[in-house]
């Protein structure tokens, strides 16, 4: 059973407003930007994963207007370290904006340039593999590709999240063949099926992947 309007409405009641995530949706509006940005339970789910895994080094894929990197930096802890890769450079200074207004920039760095360009060079970066946890949320026709490098910059016991595993519905309606639809049919069995990895995919929100690579 889904949750209610009702029910999500209930749950969120009971924390108090928080200025900072508030000033990202309120900035993604002035800057015409598209409204898929998380919600504020499921970033308080990314602070909580980084937190528990006790995670130094984090890498995002896909900035928007930094809601997400804001709450993984949340959860890092002082010396820790969030890169944030953007391809559109105007998303990238407004979520570096939002970031230094919630005073966070000491921790996060926003990468501008194509995923598929920068991920390679961090694996060729010096320490590596240096990632606790990779937050995958960006273009969905490249996600197979994504896994690939993330599982390339993870360390064991590392953590795999991405966000959009179902695509609102496209992804099980068989009749949908879109390209971007069946890259993320590959994206998903893979994370599914690959030993490296153990995982699981919530149906909520928009489908959540979690998972962890194995150790030795
Ligand atoms: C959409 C939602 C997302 O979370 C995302 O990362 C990209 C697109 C959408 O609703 O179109
Ligand atoms: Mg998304």
């Amino acid at each position: 059973m889904l949750p209610s309007e009702r029910d999500v409405r209930y749950l969120e009641s009971l924390y108090p407003p928080d200025p900072d995530l508030e000033r990202v949706r309120a900035g993604m509006e002035a800057h015409g930007m598209p409204d898929i940005a998380i919600r504020p339970a499921y970033g308080r789910l990314l602070t909580l994963l980084v937190a528990a895994r006790g995670a130094r080094r984090v890498l995002e894929i896909g900035a928007l207007a930094g809601y997400s990197a804001i709450c993984l930096a949340r959860g890092l802890p002082p010396g820790g370290r969030l890169i944030s890769l953007e391809k559109n450079p105007d998303y990238a200074r407004v979520a570096h904006a939002h970031v230094a207004a919630a005073g966070l920039a000491d921790r996060v760095e926003i990468r501008v340039g194509d995923a598929l360009t920068l991920m390679p060079a961090l694996v060729a970066e010096p320490p590596h593999p240096s990632f606790d946890l990779v937050f995958i949320d960006a273009d969905k026709q490249h996600y197979p590709d994504y896994l690939e490098w993330s599982l390339r910059l993870l360390r064991p016991g590392g953590l795999l999240v991405a966000d959009n595993a179902l695509m609102h519905g496209r992804v099980a309606d068989p009749v949908d063949t879109a390209p971007a639809v069946e890259a993320m049919r590959r994206f998903n069995r893979r994370v599914a099926t690959d030993p490296r990895l153990v995982s699981t995919m919530l149906p909520a929100y928009d489908g959540l992947v979690l998972a962890r690579v194995r150790e030795g």
